[in-house]
């Protein structure tokens, strides 16, 4: 599999440290929302969406920075089919949660590409009115790579426009395990 791999473009290390931030910077912008609200324990205020499969391995790792109290609700979103390099669209899989009204909800995704999922998923979520949406990203393509305009609060790193696997972003289904963020040699695309 590591065979597979042409270079590292964001190693372990380096995933976490970003992902330890990333999650204080959370935890600092959701502990001031309760505080707002004067509620600084805030019971059942907090929504983690991730978004499957791609924000499985970051989600696990982003909310064991954080040490209040919160509760996960996953999404599936298919657009990829089998191995297509290119997004064809984001279609809802599955049932979205209908107990977001009034919660602060983080949408976690591994990467923001064409936009076309976290723009739909947003859309979704703030048809049940939260009291606020942030959007938390692993990874950012560049703005030219966007069919639609997506702002993410939260972004790891920002990366060129190739495609990537590894810590959960997979090719065909597989390299998701990686624990880096990697660029797959051309021979192992479309095999
Ligand atoms: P978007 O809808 O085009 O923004 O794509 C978002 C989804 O496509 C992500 O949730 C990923 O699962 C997948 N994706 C986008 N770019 C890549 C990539 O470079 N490698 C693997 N998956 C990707
Ligand atoms: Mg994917």
């Amino acid at each position: 599999m590591v065979a597979d791999v042409e270079s590292i473009l964001i190693d372990r290390a380096q995933i976490a440290l970003r992902v330890h931030d990333l999650g204080r910077a959370l935890a600092k912008d959701l502990q001031d929302e309760l505080q707002r609200e004067g509620d600084p324990d805030g019971h059942d205020r907090i929504i983690f969406v991730p978004i499957l499969t791609g924000a499985l391995v970051f989600t696990a790792d982003l909310i064991r920075e954080l040490s209040m109290k919160l509760s996960l609700r996953v999404v599936a979103v298919s657009s990829y089919p089998g191995t297509s390099v290119e997004s064809k669209g984001a279609k809802l899989a599955g049932e979205l949660p209908r107990d977001l009204a009034g919660k602060h909800v983080v949408i976690v995704d591994d990467i923001l590409d064409s936009g076309q999922t976290l723009g739909l998923i947003d859309e979704l979520v703030q048809t049940q009115k939260p009291a606020s949406v942030r959007i938390c990203v692993l990874l950012k393509k560049p703005p030219e790579v966007r069919k639609r305009e997506v702002k993410a609060h939260y972004v790891g790193f920002d990366i060129p426009n190739e495609f990537v696997v590894g810590y959960g972003l997979d090719y065909d289904g597989f390299y998701r395990n990686l624990p880096y963020i990697g660029v797959l040699k051309q021979e192992a695309i479309g095999r």
